[in-house]
């Protein structure tokens, strides 16, 4: 049969948490659908700084590359902030992302009804709220030239932006494909009234919209974007933008669902390898103590049987799962109006496997 391996990275802080729900997830699909997974696991990030010396080790490395798929927590924490930057957890997220051309990162946020009260947004606002962010993952600020120098006012700091035809392109061409399946509605977000690569961003746009003739495209400043986000969520279908803002714009768009602990994501290249983990942190105020919501996890692992392994229907079930418990009302403390009724990360992560019924 069709074994998938598996590449599951815990990482730091709450990242060993969720990670451990997410795979009480996968394993249940293997005993309903019958799947076969071979996990693997590897040192990432602070830990592997702390046991590797290095935030990206190479033979983490080299068993991702070996991998169908990836599943990552998240990594980070002020016990590593101070470091220099090769021996910094964020290093090593931005390597894994660039050594395994992982261009493209998709962010979903999608409003459950029962979770509008959550959001600190009015509910009528948040009607039919269903969009993904498109994030252009390599390149831009986070990939561009970086130094210091000395001059007469003391030290200075740079940090270049830059991106080619090539890089926009690829990019543009996915999100104009995920909105074809979806209500046709493209929204390219830049800030080409002041900044050279995003007049080449837009001119690039501009220039292959016409082989979409089907989808509607806007263009919009990425400050009228972080404002339009809040005033008009629902009339968003995909956004497609560079590294920065779609960092910057997927933790708002997080707050529309109720919480970042409810986004999930996947990095993709051109093939159907990928690599998945929630939007959020390693979240350090809460790490340690079963606070942390996991469904942004788990809602990764739908997202990489959809889009990694052409899974549909067990995707499509642990979703389903996910709305299932949260109609009930099952609420981890994040997404709770009600802070003396909560469930931990485990008890959440049990929920969902309970509910997953074929
Ligand atoms: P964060 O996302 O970790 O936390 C922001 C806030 O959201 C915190 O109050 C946290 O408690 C809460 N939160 C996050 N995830 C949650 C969850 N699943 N359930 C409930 N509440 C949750 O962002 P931060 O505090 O800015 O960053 C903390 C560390 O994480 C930093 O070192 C940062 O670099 C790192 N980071 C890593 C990733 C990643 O690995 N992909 C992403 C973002 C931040
Ligand atoms: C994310 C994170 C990372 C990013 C950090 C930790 C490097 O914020 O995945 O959104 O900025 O890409
Ligand atoms: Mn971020």
């Amino acid at each position: 049969s069709d074994i998938k391996k598996i590449a599951v990275i815990d990482g730091d802080g709450i990242g060993p948490e969720v990670v451990a729900e997410a795979k009480k997830v996968l394993r249940k699909t293997e005993e309903l659908f019958g799947y076969q997974f071979e996990i693997e696991h590897g040192l990432f990030g602070g830990i592997a700084i702390d046991e590797k010396g290095t935030p990206l080790p190479q033979e983490t490395l080299e068993m991702c590359k070996n991998s169908d798929a990836v599943l990552l927590g998240a990594v980070g924490g002020p016990k590593w902030d101070n470091n220099s930057k090769e021996l910094r957890p964020e290093t090593g997220l931005l390597g894994i992302r660039k050594e395994l051309g992982l261009f493209s990162n998709i962010r979903p946020a999608v409003v459950f009804d029962c979770l509008k009260e959550a959001s600190t947004l009015k509910p009528e606002v948040l009607d039919g709220t269903d969009l993904i962010v498109v994030r252009e993952l390599t390149g831009g600020i986070y990939f561009g030239e970086k130094f210091r120098r000395n001059t007469e006012f003391g030290e200075e700091a740079v940090d270049t932006c830059a991106y080619n035809v090539m890089e926009v392109e690829r990019i543009v061409r996915q999100a104009f494909e995920i909105a074809k399946t979806r209500r046709k509605k493209l929204a390219s977000v830049d800030k080409a009234n002041v900044l050279e690569s995003s007049r080449l961003w837009r001119e690039t746009v501009n220039r292959l919209a016409p082989e979409y003739p089907d989808v509607e495209l806007e263009h919009v400043l990425v400050d009228n974007c972080a404002m339009q986000l809040l005033r008009r969520p629902s009339s968003f279908d995909v956004i497609v933008t560079e590294n920065m803002f779609g960092d910057i714009l997927s933790d708002e768009a997080a707050m529309l669902t109720g919480s970042i602990g409810m986004l999930s994501s996947a990095s993709l290249g051109e093939g159907s390898f990928g690599l998945y983990e929630p939007v959020h942190g390693s979240a350090p105020d809460i790490a340690g103590q079963g606070k942390a919501n996991p469904i942004a996890t788990i809602l990764s692992v739908a997202l990489m049987f959809k889009l990694s392994f052409g899974y549909q229907k067990a995707g499509d079930l642990i979703e389903k799962a996910v709305k299932n418990v949260l109609d009930y009302g099952h609420r981890t403390g994040d997404i709770s109006t009600d802070q003396t009724n909560v469930l931990s990360t485990s008890q959440m992560g049990d929920q969902i496997i309970a509910a997953m019924k074929k």
